[in-house]
């Protein structure tokens, strides 16, 4: 079986091929990166209109990779989101198209399972419960997979995504978009203790988080120190700053997952790529005989690998969609 994944929900247009569910048949993508480069952050009406004009190629690219044609594909799994609602709309249009041309099923992917369910490609069947971290520009979410595959959202942040305090607080130091990647670069060569940045409701006992409180303190206190006419390191911030948002992740994550009594943890979506966060997660697990499911980089950020897996996951299930699918940009994890 082969399941064509179609993903527009942000600044990627992606399409991926998997067979029977866990084989890595093609994963292309087109990146607008370069676009919304010089705006320091995406902006939608852009992502749409290069979305237009990427995807058949990139369908295309996906097919020769994947080394089938149209007619060997048996679903279009689309993300039907959450994301931008333009981006989306491309997307669930033109899998919309495909499907009605080819006959083919069609089925609705929400984009943060696919994000968790992508890790299937690496380690076969998910074998939950388990507790699942999803970090991306628009999301922080820890959630509790059960053993009938439904997700329920334990917490999250309730102000800034991680992501996007990375991509914020990047900005702010002068570095490019999108600025995750390049705090995680500098930090290799920066003191992770070199400031004592808040960790916000670290110890409050819940799974909520909350980043703006950081991002505020990083700024204020880079201008204190240029009004004092101290030099800063700007390495040693992105360290810094890096470690406090790892700090809380992970406690909060593996608190959740103690607490629920859980032994396995996925982590998952683009801010997971970040190589600080992966070494936590990993050190911590390790020392709690917990077993970590962590994708590879390039199955972390957006791609359209994610959501041909979870879209075979659906359609095995007889889980399809109708033509009239409509896009929601803020489709719920839950459920
Ligand atoms: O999942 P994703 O590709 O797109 C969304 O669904 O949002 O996540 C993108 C986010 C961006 O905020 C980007 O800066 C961040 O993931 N990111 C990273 C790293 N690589 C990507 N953040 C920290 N460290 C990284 N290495
Ligand atoms: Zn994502």
């Amino acid at each position: 079986m082969l399941m064509l994944g179609i993903e527009t929900s942000c600044d990627e247009t992606a399409v991926g091929v998997v067979e029977d569910r866990f084989q890595l048949r093609a994963n292309v993508i087109a990146s607008q990166i370069e676009l919304h480069a010089p705006y320091g952050g995406v902006v939608p009406e852009v992502a749409a209109r290069a979305h237009l004009e990427a995807l058949l190629p990139t369908v295309d690219a996906a097919l020769v990779q994947a080394g089938a044609r149209l007619s060997d594909i048996d679903g279009i799994a689309v993300t039907a989101g959450p994301g931008l609602a333009g981006a989306l709309l491309v997307g669930v249009s033109a899998a919309k198209g495909l499907a009605l041309a080819q006959g083919l099923p069609l089925v609705a992917v929400n984009h943060l399972r696919a994000h968790v369910e992508v890790a299937q490609l690496e380690y076969g069947e998910l074998t939950p419960p388990l507790i699942a971290l999803v970090v991306s520009g628009g999301h922080t979410s820890i959630v509790r997979m059960d053993e009938d595959g439904a997700f329920a959202e334990l917490g999250g942040t309730i102000d800034d995504a991680a992501g996007e305090a990375f991509d914020k607080i990047a900005r702010y130091l002068g570095l490019p978009f999108p600025g995750g990647p390049e705090i995680d670069r500098l930090a290799h060569e920066g003191d992770r203790a070199a400031f004592d940045f808040p960790r916000a409701l670290l110890h409050d006992g819940t799974y909520r988080l909350s980043l703006s409180g950081l991002k505020t303190a990083v700024v204020r206190e880079l201008r204190r120190r240029e009004a004092a006419g101290e030099q800063v390191v700007l390495a040693d911030v992105a360290a810094s700053f890096q470690e406090a948002i790892v700090d809380v992740q992970v406690s909060k994550t593996l608190r959740a997952a103690a607490d629920h009594g859980l032994d396995q943890v996925v982590l998952a979506g683009g801010v997971a790529a970040n190589s600080r966060l992966r070494a936590r997660f990993a050190a911590e697990t390790e020392a709690n005989g917990q077993r970590l499911i962590v994708p590879s980089i390039p199955l972390c950020t957006d791609n359209g690998a994610m959501v041909a897996a979870s879209g075979a996951n659906l359609f095995v299930r007889d889980r399809t969609a109708g033509l009239g699918l409509a896009a929601d940009p803020n489709l719920r994890l839950a459920g």
